[in-house]
């Protein structure tokens, strides 16, 4: 095959760069590649089989620059934070002003926001893919961020390359700067919390019906077969099913309990309390990972309060399979309302059925509830997910399930932090008197702050007698 000068360049060849540089050259596109290590980029081309004729490697980054035609796209791939900033400003002398440099790595997208603000010489786009390794080499989520134009030139790659719903690609532009990457830190927040129902329905299987993780995967594969039905599901099915290599035994039951973690669920829960959106599920979620990785504490506490919670016989898998759907549609709805806070607060207009209709597939938490919930967005984008008929009547079906399992492992002495939260975020939501008034009344108490009356009256002070 001849070889055709590419008009798409990529920069980091690591596990998810090398995948998505020979799914753009697999879509038919050629592609220049580079890599700070020049045997990586060699070793690349010569692993990539039938693709290789489309793929140039290049030494240098002038080398790359001059391999690619212009206009051109650069996509870079390499860790996110001072390495980005550390390539914008390598590539600077090399490239003209309506080149395009396509930051997609997992950004914080203030730095995504700063970067778009900072007139660098060239044009730039912040895209959050979401995936993993095989996402990103067979058909990622792609949610790109920056000016519409830049987005609609390199569209035709990433419509080829994304992962595809009923033919749809899962691929758009969500705002201006950095709301690629917000979009993309809020998938990864509701990612964590996802993880950690799943995690906590396992542990009332394990724990309180002292069920074996081959029975455990026997049962989150039939769940994936009706409304939970999801790529985490699935997954988490596989984890149980699997035997270790070295012992034979159940995997799951050799890991240890200590979940790390790059940040990005993080990143959703501190940008959730500057927007003062409630989402609870997923700042619980990021909260157990933390006290997961306090191993040492957690034996302590052990040895003190008593050793592994009782049985709870008095749930079923019923009940938790219809908690852990409760749940789910409650986490998501939190997502999306901190979405759009978001857009109002940044002034972005974020469109959530587009989100909605992005997260479908290629990503990790792609589920069938997402297609509903993409239509019910698209009936009333303003409206919260829990008031949207379709997702009332199966929270109504699931609630006396979810209320069950949390009250049996509260009495058991279970955690289940993020199901918990959930529930409670709920009944505050569906509470029309709450008890804030007595917080007002206690702020007022110590510092005069005042307080709004019911009836409407002009006294907005307590009868406070050191005022
Ligand atoms: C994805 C994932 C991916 C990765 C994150 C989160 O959408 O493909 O979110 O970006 O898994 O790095 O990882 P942590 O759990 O380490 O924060």
């Amino acid at each position: 095959m001849a070889m055709t000068k590419s008009q798409t360049g990529l920069i980091g060849l690591g596990t998810m760069g090398a995948a998505l540089a020979l799914n753009i050259a697999e879509k038919g596109f050629p592609i220049a590649v580079w890599n700070r290590t020049t045997s990586v980029t060699h070793d690349f081309k010569a692993g990539a089989g039938d693709l290789a004729d489309r793929i140039t490697p290049t030494d240098t980054l002038a080398d790359l620059v001059a391999a690619i035609q212009p206009p051109r796209a650069i996509i870079l791939m390499v860790p996110a934070g001072p390495a980005v900033d550390d390539m914008l400003t390598a590539l600077t002398p090399h490239l003209s002003s309506d080149d395009l440099v396509i930051d997609a790595g997992n950004a914080n997208f203030h730095d995504t926001n700063r970067r778009a603000a900072a007139g660098l010489p060239f044009r730039f786009l912040g895209m959050g893919v979401s995936g993993g390794e095989e996402g990103a080499r067979h058909g990622p989520a792609i949610m790109g961020g920056g000016a519409r134009e830049d987005w609609d030139r390199i569209a035709p790659v990433l419509h080829a390359i994304a992962a595809k719903h009923k033919d749809q690609p899962c691929a758009d532009w969500m705002g201006p700067a950095g709301a690629g990457h917000f979009v993309k830190t809020v998938h990864n927040g509701i990612e964590y919390a996802d993880m950690q129902m799943i995690a906590e329905v396992y542990g009332i299987m394990r724990d309180g019906l002292a069920l074996s993780a081959p029975q455990i995967a026997d049962i989150l594969a039939d769940w994936n077969k009706g409304i939970l039905q999801s790529y985490l599901i699935e997954i988490s099915a596989a984890v149980a099913a699997a035997k270790d290599p070295l012992t034979g035994d159940s995997l799951l039951d050799v890991i240890l309990d200590k979940a790390g973690q790059k940040g990005t669920g993080r990143w959703t829960a501190i940008e959730a309390q500057h927007l003062s959106a409630p989402i609870p599920v997923i700042e619980a979620a990021v909260a157990a990972r933390n006290i997961s990785a306090r191993l040492d504490e957690r034996r302590a506490g052990e040895s003190v309060y008593g050793p592994a919670p009782e049985p709870t016989p008095d749930v079923t898998i019923s009940d938790l399979q219809d908690a852990l759907t409760a749940g789910k549609i409650l986490c998501y709805a939190q997502g999306f309302t901190m979405t759009a806070a978001a857009g109002a607060s940044f002034g972005w207009d974020l469109q959530l059925p587009a989100i909605a209709r992005v997260w479908r597939a290629g990503c990790i938490i792609r589920s069938s509830m997402l297609d509903a919930m993409a239509q019910a967005l698209t009936e009333d984008p303003a409206r919260n997910l829990i008031l949207a008929p379709r997702f009332m009547a199966e929270i109504k079906r699931c609630l006396p399930a979810l209320r069950r399992v949390v009250s049996a492992a509260a009495l058991h002495g279970h955690a289940l932090p993020a199901l918990s939260a959930g529930l409670a975020w709920f009944d505050a939501m569906r509470t029309a008197r709450g008890t804030a008034n007595m917080i007002q009344g206690q702020r007022d108490f110590f510092g005069l702050h005042g307080f709004d009356r019911l009836d409407g009256k002009d006294l907005h002070h307590g009868p406070w007698a050191h005022g």
